[in-house]
């Protein structure tokens, strides 16, 4: 029996609690099936940055209702210490995976990877500090060992990094090792090596190799290997990732913490050999990828050429065994996405264009547009607008009504405009579609903005306009009542 299936024995008999900061992502959302099953309670902590709500829904449907009952998700940002702290209260171990992932992102918004990669990072290890959390595990990088050229990859020997993301996975493992030495904190960072599986995110400029590919040939489009497919990694299947995670919560050997660990198989594969690894996989069940070729380009910068990792540290220190070989997680990876690829909208939260927009993706937007309560609320908002603008326009003769009536109207109108845009989030999280995400997240911050900004305008505006109407009407009464009042005598 091996130390992970003692593990998952021992662990429902004392359950823990585990917070999952990117727990609507790939990684973060298998952790959470795996730790729900094993009848644990776990606090999940994200933004929807690159994660999925439909990510959840489905660890939802995979466990009891008593074991969902055991998870409390909290919608947050790690570059807020306040979520971080407010996510660490009674955690025993964290498993920080939040993170922007990729390469070709960072080149292309080094600020934005930073900030939640550092900044975010240091907001989680100083709250898990201080809410005195038994252990802090993370999502480190393959890409640390930049341009070292040495293969098999060992933990000790890495090179200078080659990007952006690779400084601030580096600098995660630094900000660790001193968390460790000055305040006695116990971490663990997992270095780990291209992760593939199921709910892996085939969408978007920054999708990883497997599930993209995977799409494309199942949707039969033009597949793109960048350089000249010799290129290799040590692809590594999601359920040793998981083994991974919490066999380093747990360990118990003297030297297993304040340490990073590579996370892999120790095998090698080209590109030329995924390609076609995938391509048989699918072939039974798509005809089409009877002759399917790929096509080639030029190498992408930033990308190292080879790696393959060294995992006896990992198997020494914490027990780790893979399960799964690549071609075993193939065939459990392509089995998911043949049942669920067409169920996955098109997600491109981030990318900066040049992926092709797939039918899917227009479906996602006409649900967006078509919400009914969406265009109700809207309707509303427009209506009681219009309305205080005609009240307004109204008081221009009788100042008081539009202190009386506009302003609450306008205010009315606010709070439909921020309803609505509440009810597009909802609906645009339900349709699954991040860019409506977006928008609808942007509709309302905008209207609480206008709420409070059209409210003290046209407060002001009123105030100002009745002392003015009074001052310019004031001497014509004054008049009309000398009039009147001779008028009487006479
Ligand atoms: N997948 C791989 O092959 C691989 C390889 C090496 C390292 N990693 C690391 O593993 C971790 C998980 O990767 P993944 O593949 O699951 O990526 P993912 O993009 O699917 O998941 C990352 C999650 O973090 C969340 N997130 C991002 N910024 C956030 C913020 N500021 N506040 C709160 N949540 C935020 C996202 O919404 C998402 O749900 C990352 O740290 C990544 O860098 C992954």
């Amino acid at each position: 029996m091996t130390t992970y299936d003692q593990l998952r024995i021992q662990l429902p008999t004392a359950p823990r609690t585990w917070l999952i900061t990117g727990v609507a992502g790939f990684i973060g959302c298998n952790l959470l099936e795996t730790l729900l099953k094993l009848d644990q309670h776990v606090i999940g902590l994200d933004n929807f940055a690159t994660g999925h709500r439909h990510n959840l829904d489905q660890i939802q449907q995979a466990v009891t209702p008593a074991q969902w009952a055991h998870f409390r998700m909290i919608v947050g940002d790690i570059c807020h210490l306040d979520d971080c702290r407010a996510a660490c209260v009674g955690v025993d171990y964290v498993l920080h995976q939040a993170a922007l992932g990729s390469v070709p992102r960072s080149l292309e918004d080094p600020i934005a990877t930073n900030a939640a990669n550092i900044t975010g990072f240091l907001n989680m290890l100083v709250a898990a500090r201080d809410a005195r959390v038994k252990r802090f595990v993370y999502a480190a990088s393959s890409s640390t060992y930049g341009d070292h050229p040495g293969l098999p990859k060992v933990e000790d020997a890495i090179g200078k990094p080659l990007s952006p993301y690779a400084v601030t996975k580096l600098v995660n493992e630094q900000y660790a090792d001193v968390f460790a030495r000055a305040y006695g904190f116990k971490t663990i960072g997992l270095r780990y090596f291209n992760i593939f599986g199921a709910r892996q995110d085939p969408n978007g400029a920054y999708a990883a190799v497997v599930p993209k590919w995977t799409a494309e040939m199942i949707f039969n489009q033009a597949l793109w290997i960048n350089g000249d497919g010799e290129t290799s990694r040590d692809f590594c299947y999601i359920a040793n990732t998981v083994q991974a995670n919490l066999l380093a919560a747990t360990a118990t050997h003297p030297d297993a913490t304040n340490q990073v660990y590579n996370v892999a198989v120790g095998e090698r594969t080209t590109l030329n050999e995924l390609c076609e690894a995938i391509r048989s996989a699918l072939a039974p069940r798509f005809p089409h990828l009877a002759d399917f070729k790929p096509n080639y380009q030029d190498f992408r910068a930033g990308d190292v050429r080879h790696s393959l990792a060294d995992i006896s540290k990992a198997k020494t220190l914490l027990g780790y065994e893979p399960t799964h070989r690549i071609g075993e997680g193939l065939i459990e990876a392509m089995d998911w996405y043949v049942a669920n690829l067409g169920k996955i909208p098109p997600s491109p939260p981030f990318s900066k264009g040049g992926d092709e927009e797939s039918p899917s993706l227009k479906k996602g937007v006409g649900g967006f547009m078509n919400a009914p309560p969406v265009l109700l609320l809207a309707l509303a908002a427009i209506t009681l607008a219009l309305t205080s603008s005609a009240v307004s326009l109204f008081a221009n003769r009788e100042p008081r009504v539009l202190r009386l009536v506009a302003t609450p109207l306008l205010g009315l109108s606010g709070v439909a405009a921020l309803a609505a845009g509440l009810s597009a989030f909802d609906f645009a999280q339900q349709c699954r579609n991040d860019a409506a995400v977006r928008v609808a997240v942007a509709a309302v911050a905008h209207s609480r903005g206008r709420t409070v900004w059209v409210s003290i305008a046209a407060d002001w505006f009123s105030h100002q306009r009745s002392r003015d109407l009074r001052a310019s009407i004031r001497p014509r009464f004054r008049a009309r009542a000398r009039f009147t009042d001779c008028a009487g005598r006479i």
